[in-house]
């Protein structure tokens, strides 16, 4: 039931062609509350092409209007308020969204287009920051988006598993380290090895030549600079794979830096083939003066790969292995510049992945006010921060339900809930400065509030028994099921507005909204009141929770049927 278009449809009558139905569509507001109508119609930009007061111009479309689809249509000043028919909105809402159930929203825009989305890719020998759980929320929330779009995402985590400090890294055990250490507590460990690289080698400048040649034998393939290696990023991962598994994101790759190794030739001898590769004091680079950017450097004087080189190999495997509809790394907008002139190489190499790779940037993100840096050796352990919000929730949970069955379960939802949805209701571009009490309260707009009104509604629906649509239309008397009706329809909508701006924050303040709508609705209204339209108030609870909980899932957060 789509009533933006018959409000379109009534208008292009009246107007007679004086406006195409896009013009009208894009013109159409909601008004800020129901009372003031369900779509307004503004006449202040008809007023120039008609030659009349847009006053005038609002009553004389009322006279001409057929008025049939709605309840009412009012003029008030230049404004054409439309009043939907209730009674038939809210019952086709809620049979929709009933009979969908969890599919509610599905579309197939995508035509199964694969999307290969670059996200999380922490760097190997460091702990995952507060910026990396940027990334793996808001591209696992991307890759459920495109999912419910028809696309076909396919999540890879580009770890940072080659370069140079692997070299520094080498350097610092040998010196510095021993395997009982690094076994006991891998990444402090690695971590301390590099922060005193860094504290020594301001005074020993011979430290970086040693490590370049660690580096340049562990992409020849030596034995020991090989299994150093290997073994660092298996210690590494195993602990990144403990906060995933807690976040429940999964990827369908892992292929980091070091999976391109192999393939670095190739693209060495593409850009040497277009004459695209200028030496500059030793170095190779390829000139971007044409895109108003830096050269990129390409091999350093010493042959070794760098960043942007595997990044181009990665493009190419991209293009080739899967022939993306979309390309997206999911990175942090520090790196924005990085990620045109990676593009503009792309673009002199003539290869696809020029025009369809496409950089999804964050803002940073600070915790209580404070920046994260490893190599100053201040850095917030992510891990900390989650064990932190699931004890802070366990504790809420204990104040308010202490009765609750599996309240560590429920603790470990809400915890990480809190802090995957504090995260993704921010514009992605947006800087976070992230406070975790704040996303812990059950009030306002937090994961744990949202959370909370869908086990509300699995409360009322659990007294409650049977389920059935019937007598759906009756019950909109009260204006504030009415605006759950209209917050339900605009579902849809959502999950293609959110794919087109790739923004879960989109879905996180439509799921506010929702959320909010509904508790005004139960603060108002005796549910579970035994009369002729119980039934339909179930209806609407059933709706309500199956969208909240769709939404949630959309950014990959739990919802608890009871906390
Ligand atoms: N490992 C990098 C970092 O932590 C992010 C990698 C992003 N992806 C890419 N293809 N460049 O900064």
């Amino acid at each position: 039931m789509d009533y933006k278009q018959k409000v379109t449809a009534a208008l292009a009558t009246a107007l007679d062609g004086q406006l195409t139905a896009e013009e009208i569509a894009s013109k159409l507001e909601r008004p800020k509350t129901s009372d003031k109508g369900d779509l307004a119609f503004p006449t202040f930009t008809l007023a120039k092409v008609l030659h009349r007061a847009p006053q005038q111009i609002a009553q004389d479309l009322a006279d001409k209007l057929d008025t049939i689809d709605f309840e009412k249509v009012e003029v008030v000043g230049p404004y054409l308020n439309f009043f939907f028919d209730k009674s038939a909105y809210s019952e086709a809402t809620l049979a929709t969204v009933l009979t969908a159930g969890a599919s509610y929203g599905q579309n197939e825009d995508g035509e199964g287009g694969n999307v290969p989305i670059d996200m999380s890719s922490p760097n190997i020998a460091k702990p995952m920051s507060m910026g990396h759980l940027r990334s793996t929320v808001i591209g696992n929330s991307i890759a459920e988006i495109l999912t419910k779009n028809g696309y076909h995402p396919i999540k890879d985590n580009h770890l940072g598993d080659w370069g140079t400090q692997f070299g520094k890294l080498i350097t610092a055990y040998k010196l510095w380290g021993n395997e009982a250490d690094v076994k006991a507590d891998p990444i402090n460990k690695l971590v301390e090895y590099y922060v005193r690289f860094h504290k020594e080698d301001v005074d020993k400048p011979e430290l970086d030549d040693t490590a370049r040649e660690w580096f340049k034998k562990l992409e020849d393939g030596d034995e020991e600079a090989h299994h150093l290696w290997e073994w660092f990023r298996e210690a590494s991962l195993q602990e990144f794979n403990d906060v995933y598994e807690e976040l429940g994101v999964k990827f369908d790759t892992y292929n980091g830096e070091a999976f391109y190794n192999d393939k670095l030739a190739e693209v060495v001898q593409i850009l040497k083939d277009k004459h695209l590769l200028v030496e500059s004091q030793g170095a190779q680079v390829v000139d971007l003066s044409k895109y108003d950017l830096n050269p990129a450097l390409i091999l350093k004087s010493d042959g070794a790969s760098l960043y942007i080189t595997r990044d181009i190999a990665t493009a190419l495997y991209r293009d080739r292995t899967y022939a993306p509809a979309k390309n997206l790394y999911v990175v942090g907008s520090e790196q924005t510049y990085y990620f045109k002139q990676l593009k503009a190489v792309l673009k002199e190499m003539g290869v696809k992945s020029a025009d369809n790779l496409q950089h999804v940037p964050f803002g940073l993100i600070t915790v209580d006010g404070k920046k994260l840096s490893t190599r100053s050796g201040r850095i917030i352990l992510l891990a900390k921060v989650l064990e932190e919000s699931v004890k802070l929730a366990g504790e809420e949970i204990n104040e308010k339900n202490p009765d609750l069955k599996n309240k560590d379960a429920v603790a470990q939802q809400v915890g990480v809930g809190a802090i995957v949805f504090g995260d993704l209701k921010n514009e992605r571009t947006n800087n976070i400065d992230f406070v975790l009490a704040d996303q812990l309260k059950f009030e306002g707009e937090t994961g744990p509030y949202v959370q909370y009104s869908h086990a509300r509604a699995e409360s009322i629906l659990r007294k409650a028994g049977d389920v059935t649509v019937a007598n759906a239309g009756n019950q909109v008397a009260d204006p504030e099921a009415w605006d759950t009706i209209k917050a339900l329809a605009d579902f849809p909508a959502i999950v293609k507005m959110a794919c087109n701006e790739l923004e879960p924050s989109v879905v996180a303040k439509y799921a506010i909204r929702l959320a909010k709508t509904f508790n005004k609705y139960y603060a108002h209204s005796k549910i579970l009141t035994k009369d002729a339209d119980l039934p339909a108030r179930l209806a609407l609870v059933k709706a309500v929770s199956t969208v909240l909980k769709e939404s949630l899932r959309l950014l990959g957060v739990q919802a608890p049927d009871e906390m």
